[in-house]
């Protein structure tokens, strides 16, 4: 019955998190509101931020769990891709941690763990998805189609060629001059928007890949053109434009994983990362699923952005291979699978 405390510390969120024997017994985020007034995250705040937050948050998980450091089996924090000087936060409390208890440590890769969010039980006690499956990873920094034939066997099969879906977001929401990060904002005003209000094409990408940097173009131009014969074009209709965004970037996104449903054959879909929080998306996911006859999956919304819960999952699975790292493995900002 292993119990592992996980850090996640990759961007601008602290997390600690606390897994019993596979079941999350705590999940403690501390957020960085200072990013807000620059419209992006500075590296160099977040990285003194996740300093401030770390010990608090950690304690606050092993409270919460009712467990006491002596009690871990093991400490597993994000290794990589994220920030380096965010990384390196999270990489040295854990591993000064793990040295005082002598315990082992656990590296886990961030986008692995977002996809593995899936495998979180529901305290409702839903089935878990099962072998193979798809997952469409949708972050602030990745877009990914990713099959996986078991928890730690995963393979991209696409992924963005540019832009990520969170960043067609953000980007689009600056655009409209809402505060950072944008994504949530969008959902919120598309949600009484008209989605057919403004057309903005499909990029026709070869293979399962992704592209929406010529997306982000169309909005810039777009918005110059109307706000150039009125200028409060963005005010007025806030709402049909985020609504209209939305839409092309969920249809971009759903595209991809019908086309690769029908190539890999799977009869079970999931969605993770931070975007995978839009309503929007999260219906339209549900739907395809019916339509496709595959049973669908989606993190509840504190396991979609960045946690430790993910990372303490995946720290499970990988407890149970005794897959260790080296006490001298580094955090690295890019990481390939
Ligand atoms: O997974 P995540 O928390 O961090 C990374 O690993 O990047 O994803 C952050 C991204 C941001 O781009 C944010 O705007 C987007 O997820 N996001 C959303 C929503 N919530 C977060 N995008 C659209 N709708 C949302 N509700
Ligand atoms: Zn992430």
């Amino acid at each position: 019955m292993p119990i592992i405390l996980a850090i996640e510390s990759s961007c601008d969120d602290t997390s600690a998190a606390v897994i019993i024997d596979g079941t999350i017994v705590s999940n403690v985020m501390a957020t960085q509101p200072v990013h807000g007034d620059y419209g992006g995250v500075v590296p160099e705040h977040a990285s003194r931020a996740h300093m401030q937050h770390i010990v608090t948050v950690v304690h606050d998980a092993l409270t919460q769990a009712n467990v006491t450091l002596t009690q871990i089996n093991a400490f597993a924090y994000t290794q990589a891709p994220g920030l380096l000087g965010s990384l390196l936060v999270g990489a040295m409390y854990c591993k000064s941690l793990a040295i005082a208890c002598n315990k082992p440590i656990i590296a886990v890769h961030h986008m692995q763990a977002h996809v593995l969010a899936n495998l979180i039980p529901a305290t409702n006690g839903a089935a878990i998805p099962q072998f193979p499956m798809l997952c469409l990873t949708v972050s602030g920094g990745h877009t990914q189609l990713v099959y996986c034939t078991a928890p730690l066997q995963m393979q991209v099969i696409g992924s963005t060629l540019d832009d990520a879906a969170g960043e067609a977001f953000d980007k689009t929401a600056k655009l409209l001059n809402l505060t950072y990060p944008g994504g949530p904002l969008i959902d919120k005003y598309a949600a009484n928007g008209n989605p057919k209000a403004y057309t903005f094409t499909e990029p026709q990408i070869p293979d399962l890949n992704f592209s929406f940097s010529g997306l982000k173009t169309q909005i810039l131009y777009f918005v110059q053109k109307e706000t150039a014969s009125n200028p409060n074009f963005v005010t007025e209709n806030l709402a049909d434009i985020c609504a209209s965004v939305q839409y092309r970037i969920i249809t971009i996104l759903l595209n991809k994983v019908k086309k690769a449903v029908l190539q890999t054959g799977v009869k079970t879909i999931c969605m993770a990362g931070g975007v995978s929080a839009n309503g929007g998306l999260r219906a339209a996911f549900t739907k395809l699923g019916k339509q496709l006859n595959c049973e669908t999956y989606i993190p509840n919304l504190q396991y979609c952005t960045d946690n430790a819960g993910m990372i303490a999952i995946t720290a499970h699975y990988k407890y149970l291979e005794k897959d260790f790292a080296d006490i001298s493995t580094e955090p690295t900002a890019r990481a390939t699978w």
